[in-house]
Parts: structure tokens; sequence; C-alpha cells
């Protein structure tokens, strides 16, 4: 295990993992970076790998914890059973990997979806608040977590050699100090009549306010996004990479072909809560956010 500021190198194989350490980074916002997973596709996936498949419109395909169909893809489409194979084999790996680097989890990991990214990312062209290559934290506006972690297991299996280019912000303490007196203040109610709308699927904590004008502030903000503190990681064809994508600060600028997992956590299953990011903000806000 190597360490180099908010990355840090894991091999799956080594016989002996220092699964305290590795939690530690993992909890405090580094990216686990995998150089080579254990995964390999089959002929017929690689083949399989071809934006026609995914239906017209549609960023992602996915496919629903224990689900038996891709969503994403038609039904008829001849690739559906292959691209299917691929994304169970995966989700079932993932857990295997995760499972085992961080047996605290265990028993208390939420099945999430599992998704497969066949479009190039330099050619997407979307609003700046769905524009994954500036920085952010993750938080999903239609879906308030109050406080859940967001724990993602991401593969790039581009056929063609090509990496997965991502940049890895600063810590999550040092862009919540920056933006948090920056962000408006939740009005009255807002929470209540969201839900009675139908607009978000639970109740909208303070957290996942603060969450969500958190990523649209980093996002908004383009000095901030050229001279923060970063780096910047190709992620080689048949590397993983593990991160808690609610903290660790991200943007993907290129790359094409790749699978991942995610997995929901309650705070309180960490193995130190408080290195939540619901735990920083409340420490800075000075109250409760859910
Ligand atoms: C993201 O989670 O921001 C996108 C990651 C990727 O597509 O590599
Ligand atoms: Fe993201």
């Amino acid at each position: 295990m190597t360490q180099d500021s908010q990355i840090v190198s894991v091999d799956l194989d080594a016989p002996t993992h220092d699964l305290d350490r590795l939690i530690g980074s993992l909890e405090t916002g580094s990216v686990l970076h995998v150089p080579t997973l254990p995964f390999q596709l089959t002929p017929d996936e690689r083949a399989s790998l071809d934006p026609a498949h995914a239906v017209k419109g549609r960023k992602n395909i996915s496919l629903p914890p224990a689900g038996t169909a891709l969503i994403g893809v038609e039904p008829a489409d001849p690739a559906h059973a292959t691209l299917l194979g691929l994304v169970t084999r995966y989700a079932n790996a993932a857990r295997l990997w995760i499972d085992t680097l961080f047996p605290h989890y265990r028993a208390h990991l939420i099945a999430a979806p599992t998704s497969l990214r066949l479009h190039r990312v330099e050619t997407r062209h979307t609003s700046w608040r769905k524009d994954d290559s500036r920085l952010h934290v993750d938080a999903f506006p239609s879906r308030p977590n109050q406080g859940e972690r967001i724990l993602r297991v991401f593969m790039n299996i581009n056929p063609h050699g090509e990496p997965r280019v991502w940049r890895v912000g600063e810590d999550f303490e040092t862009v919540a100090r920056r933006f948090l007196p920056r962000l408006p203040r939740q009005w009255p109610g807002s929470a209540a009549l969201f839900n009675a709308l139908g607009i978000t699927k639970r109740r909208r904590s303070r957290y996942d306010h603060i969450m969500m004008h958190l990523h649209d502030a980093m996002k908004a903000d383009m000095a901030y996004q050229r001279s923060c503190a970063q780096i910047t990681l190709p992620f080689a064809p048949g590397a993983g990479w593990i991160c808690f994508s609610d903290q660790a600060s991200h943007a993907v600028m290129s790359g094409q072909f790749m699978l991942e997992q995610t997995f929901f956590l309650q705070p309180q299953d960490m193995a130190e809560p408080e290195r939540a990011p619901l735990a920083i903000l409340q420490r800075l806000a000075g109250r409760s956010l859910i």
C-alpha cells in the first residue's frame, strides 16, 4: 500500500492487507486505486461494448440490486443477455472485493444499483450542473439520503488501451470550510413541500440541502475548478478504484467504457462515524443537520 496524498494504491492479491489502515484511508476520503482487478471480460462481452446498445438519451445502463433485466438496453437487443451477464458478474465481484477489504462493513452494506457506462466522456454535452468533468462530491437531488454514505467501486474496461482520467481534489473538510459560508439557506417548510409534491423520494434534511448546494457551488466556481489543490490520475484498463464519492472531490476528464457498483452505508456503521461528511458538517455548522 503506497500513499500519495488523496490516492492510496492497493494490491487485492497481497496475502496480508493492513485493513485498519485501509479503512482509515477510505473513511478519510482517499481514492483507493487497485491497479489490476481480478476481473476479465469474455470475447463476447468485449464485442458488446458499443454505445449503440444504450437506449438513446440515457447516460448509464443500470441493474437494480438482484435485478434480472438491464435498464437502458432494449430487452430485444441481441446484446442484452451478454451485457446483463457482464453487469451481474461485476456486481457479485465488487461485493466480494468490498467484503474482503472492509469486513467491518459486511453486515451493513445496503444494495444499490450497478452501472455500465458505454459513452465517451469527452463528447458528452450537458448542463454545468450535470457536468462531471467539474470537481464535485456526489449528491442526488431526487434521492435525499440523510447522511447515508455512497461507496463506489469503479472499473475501467476499455478494450483499446485507453485510460479513464480523473481529477481528485482537496479533502472534504477543506472543501466544506470554503463553500459553507456561501451556501443558500434552506427555507422553512421546503423539505416537507418537496416531499409532498413528490420531487424528492424522502424528506430532504438540512444535510441533503447542504450536500446538494455544495455539489452545485463547486461545479459553478470555475476559478475554484482551475486553482484548487488537485491531482490528475489516469486509470488504466483493468484498473479499479474505490471511494466514498460523497466525500472524495472528483471529476472525470476522459475515457470510455466503465463498470461501477454503488453501495450505501449508514454513517454509524463506519469504523469511525466522526469521519463522515455528516459529522464534519455538523461540527462546522454547530448543530444537528438531520
Ligand atoms: C462521477 O461519478 O462523477 C463520474 C465518474 C466517471 O464517469 O468516471
Ligand atoms: Fe460524481
